[in-house]
């Protein structure tokens, strides 16, 4: 029987691809977007006392009750936004399938959704499937910033939606007042859903502050938050996120989230609840990268790449045009078989394949495997 590939064009990920060469050449792996240190002895402990007390079996679809609390209470103290546990806050098999469920509960055929060039890889096929039209614009070089005119010009009546992702993977770009001021005046008066991707909320820095959209009194109501505890807490491995919505936008989403997951792991979601608890596992986070970040541009100076600012997140893009005049899929290639480090493109998060020639490093590691991937690099 003829075998009809459904999604033709979809292939594995670069994150994938780029992994599993980093592993076939021993490369210390800056391409994907995991952290290189262990997860608090607290938290795992945690998660074994909630295993053993026997919580083991499915949780409310919702999510365990305890966790939708200390996640409401978290987006008050921080944000000035009530959320109410019962209808508006959902626990997810990490933000990826968040993402899907709120793409895929809005979406009809022939949607427009736009989404703002270099554009992190899982909202394009989600949009595909649900047969969106994605509607891409760039971030303009060199500083990435957001053109507000060009939004305004294309939002229409198909515009369904608008995806935003602050921080911002791959360029570390935040979102200011003002841009969100430029974003109020273009959906008010329409019925467009925002969708916030704000998985690096708590990796910001040089006393830069996360706004989440959902705090402006002219959003919330058309917002939905998605945030990753995995990303949080250094285990994406563990793939709990959650979702914050109006009870309007909420109950779309969870019809799909039950038929996709029904359900987020039980036991790390009681851990979870006690260890967001306290506030330090998460105010330390900005400083604790910033270092990182820091840290890793220190030992490269010797080297010939040029680093881009970044405001938040855990990566760094990097200019390698005065090293080499390589495309950046060749370049990483090279650098991850020659020089055995791993980094990720720029130009697959651009449809038509734009090459700037910059590659992104995830600096998300143990200082040790920095200053090592560093000292390569340098040589270069
Ligand atoms: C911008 C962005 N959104 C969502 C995700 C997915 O998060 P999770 O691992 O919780 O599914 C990632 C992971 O890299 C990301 O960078």
């Amino acid at each position: 029987m003829a075998n009809h590939s459904k999604f033709p064009n979809l292939g594995i990920s670069i994150f994938s691809a780029m992994s599993a060469l980093a592993q076939q050449y021993g490369a210390i792996n800056l391409a994907q977007g995991f952290p290189g240190f262990e997860v608090s002895e607290q938290l795992v402990d945690l998660v074994g006392t909630y295993m053993r007390k026997g919580v083991n079996q499915y949780s409310p679809m919702e999510g365990v009750l305890r966790l939708r609390e200390v996640i409401s209470q978290k987006q008050k103290n921080l944000y000035g936004i009530s959320y109410d546990v019962a209808t508006e806050v959902t626990i997810s098999a990490g933000a990826t399938e968040a993402v899907f469920a709120a793409i895929s509960a809005f979406v009809h055929e022939g949607d427009e959704v736009i989404c703002f060039e270099p554009v992190f890889d899982i909202y394009p096929p989600a949009i595909d499937f649900n047969k969106g039209k994605l509607i891409r614009i760039k971030l303009e070089t060199p500083h990435f910033h957001y053109d507000w005119d060009k939004v305004a010009a294309l939002v229409n009546p198909k515009t369904k939606l608008i995806i935003l992702n602050t921080p911002h993977n791959p360029t570390g770009k935040i979102l200011t007042a003002i841009d969100i001021e430029k974003l109020v005046a273009i959906v008010k008066n329409t019925s467009i859903v925002v969708i916030s991707d704000e998985v690096y909320e708590h990796m910001v820095f040089d006393g830069k502050s996360h706004l989440s959209l959902a705090s402006h009194p002219q959003l919330y109501d058309r917002t939905v938050v998605i945030a990753s505890l995995g990303k949080v807490f250094h285990c994406t491995g563990w793939r709990i996120g959650y979702c914050l919505a109006p009870k309007y936008l909420t109950a779309e989403i969870r019809k799909v989230h039950q038929f996709v997951t029904f359900s987020a792991n039980t036991p790390i979601q009681y851990a979870m609840a006690d260890f967001l608890e306290q506030q330090e596992n998460y105010l330390s986070l900005s400083k604790f990268f910033q270092q990182k970040r820091d840290f890793f541009i220190a030992q490269m100076s010797g080297s010939a790449f040029k680093f881009l600012p970044t405001d938040g997140s855990y990566f760094l893009l990097a200019d390698y045009s005065a090293i080499s005049q390589m495309s950046d899929l060749e370049f990483v290639k090279w650098i991850t078989q020659k020089h055995a480090v791993a980094a990720i493109p720029v130009s697959v998060f651009n449809a038509d394949g734009q090459d700037d020639k910059l590659i992104r490093f995830c600096f998300a590691k143990k200082e040790q495997e920095l200053a090592e991937a560093a000292k390569r690099l340098c040589v270069i």
